[in-house]
Parts: structure tokens; C-alpha cells; sequence
């Protein structure tokens, strides 16, 4: 999904904005009913559960149901206990259960429109490799009209529960609440309902919203350094420590691909492999890095790295030819081992520039971005680009891209204090810190989760 909203969408962001205190009625409302009532055997859990999905209208004695991956028969047994007659499980294990057969979520052994309700567990989409996909089969056998519940222990923040109906996108969010589970950790119920026809997506041209979840992740976020450093490149590096990663804050199970984008990667160890792989927290999920660097000279450490896309062009915002100062003079050679200074300059501006000019290929960032990813990946992005993020930023959001970036580590150059020469700025940059933290503070306000990068 492009920056995109639907019916839909509006309709489930609405309901966002009560997910609290729709949790905390619910778990009370639940601890009065169910829990009241002794609940030890697993049977009378899942028919105290389903029984409630009848009250509600969810499920009927005549619903033709789908328990998936069940691990034994309970829900099946519970389900035709309480009268679903027409009951069925399937597992991907071996098992001989009655009412049971061999079957994967990923790949459901049914014709298309078969059920009326399906019903997966915490061992069903929780423990799927493939989310996506896991959605795709629920909805094609699901009748429109019909109920999907999921019982999840991995929805405990709003960014979770929005990956999870954004994979679900046809259907409407009918409930949530919190129950106890079987090993009394807290349960999410969501009952979501297939709408019969595919609703309308409408573009709002590149724009995108700022749901209150992301709001309230970046007041949780390390604040801004506000005063400008005196010496920026301990003070910056340092604040790295500070740093509220995305995913120490949200589950991220929910989401499609993982990407982790690093523009001005320059040398694999530059941050790929001293940081991104060892330090950003990945909840054990597999990324895709991208490497963008308009340098050759590192090209050839990238061929050997198996599992790097490198992208041997600049990032920029249109696709055009550019003119790359390099600054590989002798006397800074070992200076800043892999993070050399490489400035692009657009042809137009080169004429007075004194210097190492290399020809280079600009592409549009914004674009590929939206090419590329979706709404539904999680998408992480380090960008060092030598002071042409005053160009970037500017196009990813006025492209609507920015919406496909969950977290952003950046770095911003300005004409701060030199480490060689106390009292004096660096002549590099025009930029001002001040113009600096107003770029942080405009990309927050547009609800993205961005880090001062050093
Ligand atoms: C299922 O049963 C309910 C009453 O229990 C009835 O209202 C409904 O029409 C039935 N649905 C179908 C598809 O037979
Ligand atoms: C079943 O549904 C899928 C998509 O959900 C569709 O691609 C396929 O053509 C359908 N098959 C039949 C036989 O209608
Ligand atoms: C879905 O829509 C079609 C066409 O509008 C209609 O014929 C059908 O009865 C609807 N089905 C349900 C379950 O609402
Ligand atoms: C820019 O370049 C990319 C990659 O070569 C290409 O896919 C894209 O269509 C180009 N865009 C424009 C507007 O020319």
C-alpha cells in the first residue's frame, strides 16, 4: 500500500484512539465473566470463548468453522460441544486427532468461500513464519460476511495492532479485548469481519496521517538535543547510547519484509556491520539491507558481502547526472577510516568547484522508496549524505515516501565547531544547528520516529 487511506482505514483509526480504554473495559468485563467462573481445563476455556462469540453474534450452531493450527482438538472439540457442528481443524503437524487433518495456514487444503468463521489460537498467526500470506489464505476461504478471530500475544501496542489489520485490509475491526491465557499471560482477542466488497482505496495524493500511536512513540522517543554542541562529535556519537530504537518500544511481528536502508553507507564497517548488524534490536527477524554509496571506491568490499544490495548511486531527488567531490586528499587519508567526506554537487552548481569531480548517477530516493517497500514492511533507514538531506527530506515528504519509513537514523551537517581549531566552525557547511533541529523537529511533527544520527 502506497501512502494510501481507505474506508477503511479512517474507520479503524477511529477505533485506535479508544484501543485503551476498549482494553481495559474489555480485560474487566472478562475477569467479571470468565474469570469468575472456574476455568481449568482447556475444553471449557475455549467453550467459555466461544460461547461469548455466540452472544455476540460472531458465531452461530449452523457456522461452517475453521479452527487453524490447532495443536490437539480442543477447539474443535469445544466448538461442537457448544453445537458448530460443521467444525474443522487443520495442523501442519502429523497429528490423528478426530475433527482434525494435515493442512497448512499458508496453504489451506479448502476451496475458495468455504467458511462462515475461522478461529486461529496463539499458535496459529503468532507462530507464522509468513504473515502475509497467512492473511491471503483466511481471507480467500472466508465467506464474506464471515468472522476471523485471533487470539494474539504479540498485539500490545497500537503499531502492532495496526500491522496486524493492515495485513488484514479487506475486513473491519469488530472488537478487541484482553483475556488471561492459558499460561496467564495476557491474550488480545480481535474479531474482525470480511467485508463483501473490496473497499474503495482512495489516494489522498501523498499524504499521509499521523495516527495518535505515532505521536505518542515519539514523545517516548529520546528528546532532541536542543543546545547546539560544543563538541559535536563526542556529544552525538554519545547520545547513540540514548537512543529509544522503534523496536525496543513495539512488537514488529506483524509486518511483511524487513528493510533496513543505509544512504551514504560508505564502508560496510562504517555502520552496516559495527552497528546496524550488531546493535539495532531486530527482534530476531530477518533484514534486507540496502547499501546506497556513490563512492566506487568501496564498491569492491560490497561484492563480497552476501546479503547487501549495494546500490552504486547517490541518492538524490530526481534521476540526473551529478558531479561527486571526493575528498580523498593525501593528509586526511587515514583520518576517518571508511567515512570519508563525499559531498554531491548538482552539474549546475559545479562550474566554481575546485576539486576531485567524479561523474555520478543521481537517482530519485523518494521513488525507488515507493517502488520498493510498502506500508506494510517495517522499514528502517540511516541516512548520511553530506548535507543533501536538506534536499531529501523536503522530497520524501512532499512525495508522501516519508509514510514508508517506520525509523530513521540522521545525520545533519552544519557549520559546527571543529575539533582541529577551537572557535572555529566548519567552513563545509552553510547549514546552522539551529536549521538542523528544526528539520528534527518538523520530521517528529510529521509523526516520524527520527534519531540524531552522528
Ligand atoms: C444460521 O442460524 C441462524 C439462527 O441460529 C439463522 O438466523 C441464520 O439464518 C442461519 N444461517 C444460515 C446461513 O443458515
Ligand atoms: C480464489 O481466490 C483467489 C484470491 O483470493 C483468486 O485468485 C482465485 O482465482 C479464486 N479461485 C477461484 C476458483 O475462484
Ligand atoms: C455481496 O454483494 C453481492 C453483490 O452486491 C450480493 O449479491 C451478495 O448477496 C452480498 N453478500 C453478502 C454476504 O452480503
Ligand atoms: C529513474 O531511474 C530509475 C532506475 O534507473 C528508473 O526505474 C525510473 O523509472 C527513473 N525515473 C524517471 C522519472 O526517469
Amino acid at each position: 500500500m502506497k501512502p494510501l487511506t481507505n474506508v477503511l482505514l479512517s474507520n479503524i483509526l477511529v477505533r485506535l484512539l479508544s484501543f485503551c480504554v476498549l482494553v481495559f473495559l474489555a480485560r474487566f468485563a472478562y475477569v467479571v465473566t470468565v474469570k469468575g467462573q472456574s476455568c481449568d481445563s482447556i475444553d471449557f476455556c475455549f467453550s467459555s470463548v466461544f460461547q461469548d462469540l455466540m452472544t455476540e453474534g460472531v458465531l452461530s450452531t449452523n457456522s461452517s468453522s475453521l479452527c487453524i493450527e490447532t495443536l490437539a482438538a480442543e477447539e474443535v472439540i469445544a466448538l461442537r460441544g457448544i453445537g458448530v457442528v460443521k467444525s474443522i481443524g487443520i495442523s501442519s503437524k502429523k497429528l490423528s486427532s478426530e475433527g482434525v487433518r494435515y493442512g497448512k495456514s499458508l496453504n489451506q487444503p479448502f476451496k475458495n468461500l468455504t467458511f462462515d468463521f475461522e478461529f486461529s489460537s496463539t499458535s496459529g498467526l503468532d507462530q507464522t513464519l509468513n504473515p502475509v500470506q497467512f492473511a491471503l489464505e483466511v481471507s480467500r476461504t472466508l465467506k464474506p460476511g464471515g468472522f476471523f478471530v485471533v487470539h494474539t500475544k504479540s498485539v500490545n501496542d497500537e503499531y502492532s495492532l495496526r500491522s496486524l489489520l493492515e495485513l488484514f485490509d479487506t475486513f473491519t475491526l469488530i472488537k478487541l479485548r484482553e483475556m488471561d491465557g492459558l499460561d496467564s499471560l495476557p491474550v488480545r482477542e480481535i474479531i474482525l469481519r470480511k467485508e463483501n466488497v473490496t473497499l474503495l482505496k482512495i489516494k489522498t495524493a501523498n499524504k499521509c496521517s499521523v495516527p495518535s500511536y505515532k505521536q505518542e512513540l515519539i514523545r517516548k522517543a529520546e528528546p532532541l538535543i536542543k543546545q547546539e554542541p560544543l563538541k559535536s562529535w563526542i556529544t552525538l556519537k554519545r547520545n547513540i547510547k540514548n537512543v529509544k530504537y522503534l523496536s525496543t518500544m513495539v512488537d514488529i511481528s506483524f509486518k511483511n519484509r524487513y528493510v533496513y536502508i543505509d544512504v551514504g553507507a560508505r564502508s560496510y564497517g562504517s555502520s552496516i556491520g559495527s552497528w546496524f548488524k550488531k546493535q539495532y534490536p531486530k527482534q530476531e527477524k530477518p533484514f534486507e539491507i540496502y547499501a546506497v554509496e556513490a563512492d566506487s571506491a568501496f564498491y569492491d568490499e560490497y561484492k563480497t558481502k552476501k546479503g547487501v544490495k549495494l546500490l552504486p548511486y547517490a541518492a538524490w531527488i530526481r534521476n540526473e547526472t551529478l558531479f561527486f567531490e571526493i575528498s580523498r586528499d593525501p593528509s586526511r587519508k587515514n583520518e576517518e577510516r571508511g567515512r570519508g567526506m563525499g559531498r554531491i554537487q548538482a552539474v549546475q552548481s559545479s562550474s566554481n568547484f575546485m576539486g576531485d569531480l567524479n561523474k555520478i548517477h543521481g537517482f530519485d530516493f523518494a521513488m525507488w522508496l515507493k517502488n520498493t517497500v510498502v506500508e506494510k514492511d517495517y522499514v528502517v533507514v540511516k541516512m548520511d549524505v553530506e548535507g543533501t538531506e536538506f534536499h531529501l527530506i523536503p522530497r520524501l515528504i512532499e512525495s508522501g515516501a516519508i509514510c514508508l519509513i517506520d525509523e530513521i537514523f540522521l545525520e545533519c551537517h552544519y557549520n559546527r565547531w571543529q575539533k582541529c581549531c577551537p572557535g572555529k566552525r566548519s567552513p563545509k557547511y552553510q547549514k546552522t544547528y539551529a536549521q538542523c533541529l528544526e528539520l528534527f523537529t518538523s520530521l517528529r511533527k510529521h509523526g516520524v520516529l527520527v534519531h540524531q544520527w552522528w
